[in-house]
């Protein structure tokens, strides 16, 4: 199954002094990618529940919570509960992937997991059926504004495999580094939804930023074999 690309702009990258505007600023986009960290599982801070609640509430488009946080299984399913289209756990935070997932999918939301650049894939393949979403990292996570790691695009590549082949059912998202100069190797390993925080909101124009993202996207795709 090949879909549409999907753009998700990191709002890490964004004026958190004028987060109503920013989200106005990328109306175009498919998912709002909001990074939550607790300064424990990634040595850095950003936002908790009340100010994604706030963010919800104004947003033209869905949310995509991507849960940077020790003890996902207590606090995931608040952010389904709060209305988020996707919210995505570390595989290396989680104690019960499935049951996170269970969670997460009965608050309401779309239920995602995390890899981490040296996290192997094949240590999740039994739970990733439980999963919609699968996110591969391609930076370590923490921060906004890294460099692509291209090393880590076989595991985009195999999990692409896994889902042509009927064995998973799965959105691919990678995130870190995503650029116009580096989505069409994402996309070519079979990604299919591009989180990019600098790559948006550190352009003059983050719609304009935006269209030629998935222009890269689409084209790359329409290339890889059916
Ligand atoms: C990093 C975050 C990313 C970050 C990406 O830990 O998960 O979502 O915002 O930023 P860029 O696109 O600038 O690498
Ligand atoms: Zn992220």
């Amino acid at each position: 199954m090949t879909r549409e690309p999907m753009i998700a702009p990191s709002l890490l990258s964004a004026d958190f002094a004028r987060l109503a505007d920013e989200t106005a600023r990328i109306a175009d986009a498919d998912w709002l990618h909001v990074d939550v960290m607790d300064a424990h599982f990634v040595p850095n801070l950003t936002l908790g529940r009340p100010v994604v609640e706030a963010i919800a509430r104004v947003s033209p488009v869905p949310l995509d919570c991507h849960l940077m946080i020790e003890d996902p299984e207590r606090w995931a399913p608040g952010y389904a509960e709060l209305g988020a289209r996707n919210v995505t756990v570390h595989a290396e935070a989680c104690t019960d992937p499935p049951a996170v997932a269970r969670d997460i999918r009965a608050a309401g939301a779309l239920a995602g997991l995390a890899l981490k650049p040296g996290t192997p894939l094949e240590a999740y393949l039994d739970v990733l059926p439980d999963f919609d979403t699968l996110l591969v990292m391609t930076v370590e996570p923490g921060f906004g504004g890294q460099a692509f790691m291209a090393k880590v695009l076989p595991k985009v590549r195999e999990a692409r495999r896994l889902v042509d082949s009927g064995h998973l059912a799965l959105f691919l998202e990678v995130d870190g580094g995503i650029n116009a100069d580096t989505i069409e190797q994402a996309a070519d390993a079979g990604a299919d939804v591009f989180v990019a925080g600098s790559a948006v909101y550190g352009a003059a124009d983050p719609a304009a930023a935006i269209a030629a993202l998935r222009a890269r996207a689409r084209t790359a795709t329409g290339r890889r074999p059916a």
